[in-house]
């Protein structure tokens, strides 16, 4: 039972989102470096050597040439046991890129410091503020040119609506960066740009009130960050640990990834303001991660397409207890008692098979079809069932229909069957059949997938049409309101998902609006509800 507790105290789960290109892999490495789990920078996902660390699944990925799967990686330091979930960006953003954010305790956003928030960001920080997890900034990329620190700080308030504290502050950037300052130290770490890919830097850290600073940083530099202090300490949000851990207020970091400065200090820091798995909300009440009792829920399905292996595996994070290979856990949404097989996990650049595993850590396990996104899988005596994962707004749509009407069958299968797993969500038109339908994704990607899947695993030819609507909502207060005399724009369209829910698909943000004011007491939410 101890044993029990401590490894779950030990244990940080968290994503990290960012736009493509900011540095999140990057950084991922570097914190991998450190915990000793990799030897050598590069290993995670060396484009230049087009070596992919996790994944070997998918044929459209080799093809590619990019990762379609979010993984896990778990690693140690310190005495913690780490678990990062990648949220795959490029191409390959999909649902299962917010999904994977359903299973993390908190996130790290890593944005470039001459970008600012970028597009995918905002909508990756958008699930997190739905959850209310701890989000921490690290600003990378100072060893290049960047935005001015205070506009920096404001596009990220003003942009995604949270407060930012920095822990530390920047001393110039690109060519001219000197370091860090450390708020609470008062102290300065002095960049030096000879570290790539090493673990130990040459950094020196030099107290604020230390004659030996002006000769470190230069007396200019040195006046700028006594001002900046100044105006910092007056405007800047007082830290508030409360408020970081509702998620209302982001402990802000410098650094630079690639030259490995900075990035120890921000996990050091990150790791004192995170906390252990917390208790998850179920039908029953909140479940206590410390329980003896094992339970997990999915949040990813993800298909084999090597031909040889045609399994699934149904990615969990376990909430409470312990897992132990060949246990008999109960699939609450199945009824039925199972095992569960080939239990695997992520360290850094293989699969393992696992056989013990704790609240706050990913398994993957396979799966032989049962498995929907969203499960509960338990021990416990008195069976429950974890607050589901919503349906994320698709961006693309496409209309779908068969080559060969012969294999209607087939199609209703396959469609149906890769719904479930949650690559596409289907729809139909509003008071329309199964002659039409229609495909929505959150990366186009999803739409190969869909078709290179039907033609290998279906034996069935589609064709897809694209179709412009780019937003769609579910109607929060569907029973209150008459669907059919929904006034909307002309470009608006009605349809509904596989469990009978009306929605509408609009084009742009305009309509929405226009339909909201046409229609009083509608109410459209962008998540909806399994
Ligand atoms: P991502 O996972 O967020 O998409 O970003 P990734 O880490 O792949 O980094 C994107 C590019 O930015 C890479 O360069 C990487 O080397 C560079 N980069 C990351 N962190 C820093 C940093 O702190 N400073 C600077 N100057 N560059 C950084 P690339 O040339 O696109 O890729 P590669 O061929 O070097 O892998």
């Amino acid at each position: 039972m101890d044993n029990l507790r401590q490894e779950i105290e030990k244990r940080r789960t968290f994503a990290i989102i960012s736009h493509p290109d900011a540095g999140k892999t990057t950084l991922t490495e570097k914190f991998l470096l450190y915990g000793g789990a990799i030897n050598q920078a590069g290993s995670v996902k060396g484009k230049a050597t087009a070596k992919h660390a996790v994944s070997d699944w998918m044929e459209i990925e080799k093809q590619r040439g990019i990762s379609v799967t979010s993984s896990v990686l778990q690693f140690n330091y310190d005495g913690y046991c780490i678990n990062i979930l990648d949220t795959p960006g490029h191409q390959d953003f999909s649902e299962d890129t917010y999904r994977t954010l359903m299973a993390a305790d908190s996130a790290v956003m890593v944005i470039d410091a001459s970008k600012g928030v970028e597009a995918q960001t905002r909508k990756l920080f958008k699930v997190c503020v739905m959850r209310h997890i701890p989000i921490f900034t690290f600003i990378n990329k100072m060893d290049r040119d960047a935005n001015d620190t205070f506009e920096l700080l404001d596009d990220i308030e003003k942009e995604l609506g949270i407060a930012t504290c920095p822990i530390n502050w920047p001393i110039g950037s690109g060519k001219q960066f000197k370091g860090v300052y450390d708020r609470n130290s008062k102290e300065v770490m002095t960049f030096a740009d000879t570290l790539k890919g090493t673990k130990e830097g040459s950094e020196k850290i030099i107290h604020i009130d230390d004659p030996a600073l002006s000769d470190e940083i230069g007396e200019e530099f040195k006046s700028q960050l006594m001002d900046e202090i100044e105006l910092l300490d007056g405007a800047s949000a007082d830290f508030d640990m409360d408020l970081v851990t509702k998620g209302e207020l982001s402990p802000v970091f410098f650094g630079s990834a690639l030259t490995n400065f900075g990035v120890e200090t921000f996990l050091q820091h990150f790791l004192k303001m995170t906390y252990a798995p917390t208790a998850r909300q179920s039908d029953i009440g909140m479940i206590d991660p410390f329980s003896e009792d094992f339970s997990a829920f999915v949040f990813k399905i993800q298909a084999n397409m090597n031909k040889n292996h045609r399994d699934r595996i149904a990615f969990m994070r376990i909430c409470s207890g312990q897992f132990t290979a060949g246990m008999e856990v109960y699939h609450v949404q199945g009824g039925k008692s199972l095992k569960l097989s080939q239990p695997q996990q992520m360290m850094a650049d293989e699969r393992k098979i696992v056989d013990k595993a704790y609240a706050g850590d990913i398994i993957g396990v396979f799966d032989p079809g049962v498995y929907s996104i969203g499960d509960t899988l338990t021990t416990a005596k008195d069976k429950f069932e974890f607050e589901g994962i919503p349906t994320f707004a698709p961006e693309h749509f496409a209309r779908v229909s068969l080559v060969d009407s012969m294999k209607r069958k087939q199609f209703v299968k396959g469609v149906t069957q890769i719904a479930q797993e949650g690559a596409i969500q289907m729809f139909q038109e509003y008071k329309g059949g199964m002659e039409e339908i229609i495909v929505g994704v959150v990366g186009v990607l999803q739409f190969d997938v869909l078709k290179f899947r039907l033609e290998n695993e279906y034996n069935v030819q589609i064709r897809l049409e694209n179709l412009p609507y780019e937003h769609i909502r579910w109607i929060e207060n569907k029973d209150e309101v008459n669907v059919d005399t929904i006034n909307g724009t002309s470009d608006m369209k009605k349809v509904v998902d596989m469990k009978g829910n009306p929605l509408l698909l609009f084009i742009n943000e305009w309509s929405i609006g226009m339909t909201l004011d046409r229609n009083d007491g509608l109410v459209l939410t962008e998540f909806g509800r399994n």
